[in-house]
């Protein structure tokens, strides 16, 4: 080891344990290089301690997660990572604080447009392919926030509960599958407490479970003064304290001082820096810009393009001329991003849905016109209302902003946005509704009245390019939702519940997102992997085949229909047929996208194995695969399943838990009764 523990005194190794300043580790002097850290999950915010929290060097402001997740493409992950990396390595930035990973369990967590998904296996899939795309140009990533930390309320305070099952299986999940395909070299702890402890000081949950069940060996962070106590936080083997904090190094020097934490632990979290610091020295032979400041945004507008997604469309879609509207709330503040820590200054001017749409041409005459819709109402829209009257078509553009420190009230529109919508739609027949919004809407208030709905969510600098090109049919829209979209809040697991501010009890278990919608059979507004497209496609021919006791190959085909060419986004799920536990209605455990040319057949392919059917046994302590029957359900969405086919696991009986008798209940009776004399007292 280049760095060893041994060549420094106690006081140097204390000092390690927290930071230097806001953003870099401590250097003991110059004694050891320092790691600058960095946010964030959309692209590079480089403050320095000049500047404000917000204040950010440019860079390319990438698609927010839940964008990027509403792609299901690795690959495109890879691409929006490695996009990120460049403005890293001209920045001097060792490691990106990022990607967010928190589950979707309640639409109104005001950092859900920073997290993928409602699903761990979406999740896990495609941010490890972030994490890789990270990494594999020497810029080491912060896989956060570990762990339960579902909502902003009181985040610093509140306690999740939490049973085991649903821990293991939908929270813990994602870490431990990121952790073992990826290997992040480092995590943030979150604020919060779990099951009463604190995640900065749950020694059972950083070291036992993630260290040595998850086999992370990186450097585990705090999230911003999130350490409640130095020397607790260090035995429990949090490595490092962010941001630097004065008072850390008295305690922890007195701590050790009254024995109440040893050099060895010292030396535990001290060595996980250094391991870091040497990890990131071999990596620098792979921090090469590759792409162009012109690339890198178009790298931006290709990933918002083939994430957007058609949620609405009665065929006023793509628009191929005629007299359009542009309209809708905060024209000249279009929402790129979400508030807080992931906020991007993009260094690409982001032009206006207009430019873009003119820069794209055949759409014959465009007018545009800015209404201010705000707590009151002004004068302009009536303008507004006058001119969509007189248009052919009208593209509104709502914007409602959501942000980290603060979760939603509501998953509707504001009222004055909603009625304005509706008024709208009484003087145009053909009115697109397009949401730059950060999480689940609750449309039920005008949807029916408007033509099309497409959400766009906060997708970066290259927004606008990209919407201009699916409005006019220069692409097909390809995105599929990576959360459900409830009917009302009142249908969620949660509610309007965000806990009492000292606990938040997970008591819907392991049913988040749409494993609650199927198993209490509640219907949605959009399900869990829904998205339109320009084309239509057609599944067929499954054939499942056996490789091993647990793996399988699912193989089936999809015709594009159509005339146009198109990617379609398609979906295994897997269903235990008659399970010993409670389990979901079906999970999701595979997905494929895939370009198929107008008029063309793809055959697709999708690996199952024991992961995809075991669930977590708490008696045992491990994942345990069932033996018995399971339906394999290939859909395009989670409620269009197209096909369905049947499998029986059988592995030995060795590997199962007893669930049937060795011998006949009656034979076991007969023994057990045959066996007795029932001598009678004497009369
Ligand atoms: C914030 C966020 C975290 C971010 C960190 C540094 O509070 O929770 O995601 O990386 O502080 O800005």
């Amino acid at each position: 080891m280049k760095y060893d523990v041994k060549n420094f005194t106690i006081e140097e190794k204390i000092k390690l344990l927290s930071g230097k300043n806001n953003w870099e580790t401590n250097d003991l002097d110059g004694k050891l290089p320092s790691v600058f850290l960095a946010d964030g999950p959309h692209g590079l915010r480089k403050t320095n301690d000049e500047q404000t929290k917000c204040g950010t060097v440019p860079a390319t402001a990438m698609p927010s997660l839940a964008v990027l997740s509403s792609s299901w493409d690795r690959e495109l992950c890879y691409l929006n990572a490695q996009t990120i990396a460049d403005d890293c390595i001209e920045n001097n930035v060792d490691v990106l604080l990022a990607p967010g990973v928190n589950i979707k369990r309640s639409p109104l967590c005001g950092r859900n447009f920073e997290y993928f998904s409602e699903d761990p296996y979406l999740t896990s899939e495609l941010a490890s392919s972030y994490v890789d795309g990270l990494q594999d140009r020497g810029v080491g990533t912060c896989v956060k926030h570990y762990c339960l930390n579902n909502k902003e309320y009181e985040r610093i305070y509140q306690s999740s509960e939490v049973e085991e099952r649903a821990l293991r299986e939908i929270y813990l999940k994602s870490f431990e599958r990121i952790v073992k395909k990826a290997k992040p070299l480092t995590i943030m702890c979150s604020y919060n407490k779990v099951n009463g402890v604190p995640m900065t000081e749950n020694k059972w949950l950083l070291k036992d479970v993630l260290r040595d069940e998850f086999g992370f060996d990186g450097l585990i962070m705090s999230d911003w003064c999130a350490v409640k106590n130095p020397y607790k936080s260090a035995k429990a083997t949090l490595d490092l304290e962010m941001p630097a904090r004065s008072l850390s190094y008295p305690i922890l020097k007195e701590a050790y001082d009254r024995g109440l934490i040893t050099e060895e632990e010292i030396d535990f979290c001290v060595q996980n820096l250094f391991n870091l610091i040497e990890r990131l020295e071999n990596m620098k032979e792979k921090r090469k810009v590759s792409f162009s400041i012109k690339e890198r945004h178009e790298n931006a507008v290709k990933i918002a393009s083939e994430s957007i997604v058609l949620l609405k469309n009665d065929g006023v879609l793509p628009i191929k001329s005629g007299n359009v509207l542009i309209s809708g709330n905060k024209l000249n503040e279009p929402a790129i991003g979400g508030g807080g820590s992931s906020n991007v200054k993009p260094r690409t001017k982001v032009l206006s849905l207009q430019e873009e749409l003119e820069k794209q041409g055949n759409i014959a005459k465009l007018s545009t016109v800015s209404a201010s819709i705000s707590e009151t109402w002004s004068k302009q829209v009536y303008v507004v209302y006058d001119k969509a009257y007189e248009s052919d078509s009208v593209i509104l553009l709502i914007t409602s902003k959501m942000g980290e420190d603060q979760d939603r009230q509501s998953i509707k529109l504001a009222p004055m946005i909603e009625d304005f919508i509706n008024q709208v739609a009484k003087n145009n027949k053909k009115v697109t509704v397009c949401l730059f919004t950060g999480s689940a809407v609750d449309m039920s208030a005008w949807i029916d009245n408007v033509s099309a709905v497409i959400w766009c969510g906060f997708a970066g600098e290259g927004v606008f390019s990209a919407l201009a090109q699916i409005l006019t049919g220069k692409i097909s829209p390809s995105g599929k939702l990576s959360e459900s979209y409830p009917l009302s809040i009142d249908d969620t697991p949660t509610g309007l519940n965000l806990g009492d501010a000292f606990v938040d009890n997970y008591s819907e278990g392991l049913m988040v997102g749409y494993r609650y919608y199927d198993k209490y059979n509640k219907n949605v507004l959009f399900p869990f992997g829904y998205g339109l497209s320009y084309a239509n496609f057609e599944y067929s021919d499954l054939n499942i085949e056996k490789q091993t006791g647990t793996d399988y190959i699912v193989k089936f085909k999809i015709k594009n229909t159509s005339d146009i060419d198109a990617k379609e986004i398609s979906q295994v799920y897997v269903k235990d047929v008659c399970s010993s536990v409670i389990r979901p209605e079906k999970e999701l455990k595979g997905f494929s996208k895939n370009l198929i040319k107008a008029g063309e057949t793809v055959e697709v392919s999708i690996l199952l194995d024991k992961s995809s059917f075991s669930y977590y046994s708490v008696p045992l302590k491990s994942d345990y695969v069932e033996n018995g029957w399971f339906e394999i359900l290939v859909g395009s969405s989670s409620k269009d399943i197209k096909l369905v086919g049947k499998i029986k696991i059988n592995l030995p009986e060795t590997e199962q838990i007893s669930t049937e008798y060795v011998k006949t209940v009656d034979e076991i009776y007969d023994n057990y009764w045959g066996n007795i004399v029932f001598s009678m007292p004497e009369d």
